[in-house]
């Protein structure tokens, strides 16, 4: 049997319809930037993510920066960054001109660990970009905690994580991007939303600030012909936005299959060579990545590849020890848990139709290793 780490193809066969539909609307219209689609997606997924506003643009990075630039974040401001995360993270902090600053996860969620933050707060930390790494929602509660005692802002980077809640201790479940002053998205085609291309998103309940990403997200244009900034160009087109406003009706459903998948990988694979995910009490998670961890992981990856089965390693080298950041002078041990998951994590096929006898055989080949 021959299962990929990823296919978009049990998806696109039952949206084949909409999209194909959602082409034509925008071909016979004609017009392909800033109209009807991109307002039509944004106050859906404005709504969906229960935020006020919703500001497509290029892509996921784009959306961090933006971000961060319209909350003037920039020159000889600290912003930290969980360890263990994609690389987009950090280059948005370094794109506005902040200074990085990383803090460690907690090893069994992934996620930035609330008991590592305060020691690296500074007169100049300006804020905190906590990341629902995997799917997985961050312990919201506390780092709202620490950002309110501080004066902080928070930028969530959501971009593995359309529609995961969290559950705070007051009893009251929001969806993750509607915490952070603004919180990025990206629809990369691989995410849980994904376009078929590059595409992003900012969404904040802060009308000024929902303003200020839109200007510097079109030249630093309020309106035409008329630069109070000096933007970029990172718009979400409408060919994107109607794809995705179509993709966006499904995202439920699709969160709800893969819950479906991690809740038979949680429940069956019994090996203990392996570390199974944690999912904390106050986590919906929406499984992007399902990563386990295994101190073999290397020969676990072989002995899965072997048998037809597709793995992923999410991410083989942590940031600070990257060539693009050897500027920062860190080595080997400056960030031992990021390091560890970087050595042990192994991402298994995890993606909306796969079907019953494909995850059995993920599971059985992971149990039969020895
Ligand atoms: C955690 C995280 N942040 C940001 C990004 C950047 O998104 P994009 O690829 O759309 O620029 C990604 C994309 O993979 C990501 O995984």
């Amino acid at each position: 049997m021959k299962i990929p780490f990823v296919s978009f193809l049990p998806l696109e066969h039952e949206l084949d319809k909409n999209i194909r539909s959602a082409f034509e609307r925008v071909y016979e219209r004609s017009w392909y930037i800033e109209g009807v689609e991109d307002e039509g997606f944004e106050k859906a997924f404005a709504d969906y993510c229960g935020t006020n506003y919703c500001v497509g643009c290029g892509n996921g990075l784009d959306a961090l920066v933006l971000a961060l630039k319209a909350l003037g974040i920039g020159d000889g401001d600290e912003v930290l960054v969980p360890s263990n995360t994609y690389i987009a993270t950090a280059l948005a902090v370094t794109y506005v001109g902040a200074k990085l600053v990383f803090v460690e996860p907690d090893i069994r969620t992934f996620n930035i660990d609330p008991a590592n933050i305060e020691k690296v707060i500074t007169k100049r930390t300006k804020a905190i970009m906590p990341v629902h790494l995997y799917g997985q929602p961050c312990d919201m509660d506390k780092i709202m905690d620490i950002a309110h005692k501080y004066n902080l802002y928070i930028v969530e980077d959501c971009a593995q994580a359309h529609g995961a809640t969290y559950a705070s201790k007051d009893g009251t479940k929001k969806r993750i991007g509607s915490f952070g002053d603004a919180s990025g998205f990206s629809f990369y085609p691989g995410k849980n939303l994904g376009a078929l291309g590059d595409a992003g998103a900012v969404v904040t309940s802060n009308s000024e600030l929902a303003d200020k990403i839109r200007a510097y997200g079109n030249y630093g244009s309020d309106y035409k012909y008329h630069h109070i900034y000096k933007g970029n160009n990172s718009r979400l087109d409408e060919m994107q936005a109607a794809f995705l406003h179509e993709k966006l009706k499904k995202l439920d459903e699709v969160n709800e299959n893969r819950r479906m998948i991690a809740s038979r990988y949680l429940h069956e694979i019994k090996n203990d060579a392996v570390i199974l995910p944690y999912v904390p009490e106050y986590a919906e998670p929406v499984w992007h990545i399902f990563g386990i961890r295994c101190s073999r992981r290397d020969e676990l990856e072989t002995f899965l590849n072997d048998a037809g089965i597709g793995t992923n390693k999410h991410y083989p080298i942590p940031i600070h020890l990257q060539k693009a950041y050897e500027d920062l002078g860190f080595s080997e041990g400056d960030y031992p848990i990021a390091e560890e998951i970087s050595k042990t994590e192994l991402s298994l096929p995890m993606y909306y139709g796969m079907k019953d006898t494909e995850i059995q055989f993920v599971i059985d080949k992971i149990n039969e290793f020895r």
